[in-house]
């Protein structure tokens, strides 16, 4: 993988705001400076993700691939200008594009990695980075023979307030952690599923690639309910694991640099959420790591009383990082004169 290219923007941008500081906004680019994006998958997160696209100055979106009309039809709006295709093979094939973000369903990141691999592109690849591990295996050696840019996203790595928690553990301000609990916690009404979308009139066989999103998986008549709820469904997604425990285990395992743990268990199931659904809407899971320290993650879709949070419970100081980003409270004096000292720290805004 290639180290400190000039798209390495790609891994501060939008993708992480920090590419704002190495090209601000006042830079006059000339067309050989921009980096020319394309996206495959242009649905809820794809569509967030372009409009950051748009904001950086350095880069310079160029085409959309998606199975569906109706998210051609959107990116198209959002960007005008912009070519959309239906299948990703016809973007990667375009000789203008550098980098590719992919932003499409679980199940399909593999194929998406490699192929654009395979065509000579830099990579930026919403989490997780596959379904399942034998992909992520193929993936990563993709990735180490060859010499483009290749991140995953996310996001959340690259916060300032990731960072300090990082130092100040490095440097034994908060002692040796021992326990960390984190969690997730949300609620919807009653009868409105969490994750549910609802069936836009227009997503019909006609106007979805069915096939193309099916990926392999066994063959069947076109399903809109599950083309659009994908990650209800284990076939396509690994529930909660995959879209929110990973954010935050991410971020936990770079902030203690834990290696990959050696032992984890699980429990729970789909409790509140009698949907039709597959994946767990209640989960507990523990991680023990070789270097004496559990972690505990739980989430739940009925109560958002506890919101997000992580919890560190070192031998000889509490912290509390609250979640998402942004403000780290500790309960010793000696650190909150250290951290309310600090520029990093204001930035931060420290709860108390
Ligand atoms: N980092 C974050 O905070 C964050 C937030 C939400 C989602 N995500 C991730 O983003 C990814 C997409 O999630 P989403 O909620 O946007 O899903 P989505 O269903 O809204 O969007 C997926 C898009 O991919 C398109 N698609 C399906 N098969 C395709 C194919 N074979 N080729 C090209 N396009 C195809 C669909 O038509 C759809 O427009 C997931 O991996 C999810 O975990 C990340």
């Amino acid at each position: 993988m290639a180290e400190n290219t000039r798209r390495d923007f790609i891994k501060r941008s939008a993708l992480g705001t920090a590419a704002m500081l190495v090209y601000p906004p006042s830079r006059v680019l000339g067309a050989n400076d921009r980096v020319r994006v394309g996206m495959i998958g242009v649905g809820g997160r794809g569509q967030e993700l372009l409009k950051q696209v748009l904001e950086v100055p350095s880069a310079q979106l160029v085409a959309i691939a998606d199975v569906y009309t109706d998210r051609r039809e959107e990116a198209k709006k959002m960007a005008p200008g912009i070519q959309a295709v239906d299948d990703h093979r016809r973007l990667l094939d375009m000789k203008d594009v550098d980098a590719i973000i992919v932003a499409s369903p679980l199940h399909i990141h593999c194929r998406h990695f490699l192929d654009t691999l395979a065509a000579g592109k830099d990579l930026y690849s919403e989490k997780t980075m596959t379904w399942s591990i034998p992909e992520a295996e193929q993936c990563l050696a993709a990735a180490k023979k060859s010499d483009r840019v290749v991140q995953i996203g996310l996001h959340h790595e690259s916060s300032g307030s990731l960072a300090d928690a990082r130092k100040w553990i490095k440097d034994g301000i908060v002692g040796k952690v021992t326990q960390v609990e984190s969690w997730m916690s949300r609620n919807t009404p009653r009868g409105k599923g969490q994750w549910v979308r609802k069936v836009p009139s227009d997503c019909t066989a006609q106007n979805v690639n069915w096939k193309a999103f099916l990926n392999g998986r066994s063959d069947r008549g076109f399903d809109p309910f599950k083309f659009i709820n994908w990650r209800l469904y284990w076939e396509f997604s690994g529930g909660n694991v995959t879209e929110n425990m990973i954010h935050q285990i991410a971020w936990i395992m770079t902030a203690l640099d834990l290696p990959e743990p050696s032992a984890a268990c699980m429990c729970g199931g789909v409790f509140s959420e009698k949907d039709g659904r597959e994946v767990p809407d209640t989960i507990v899971a523990t991680l023990e790591y070789p270097a004496d320290t559990v972690v505990t993650w739980q989430s739940t879709f009925s109560n958002s009383h506890y919101g997000l949070g992580v919890r560190h419970s070192p031998e000889i100081l509490r912290i509390r990082i609250t979640w998402p980003i942004g403000s780290i409270a500790c309960e010793a004096a000696r650190l909150r004169t250290l951290l309310l000292r600090s520029a990093t720290a204001q930035r931060l805004r420290p709860t108390w």
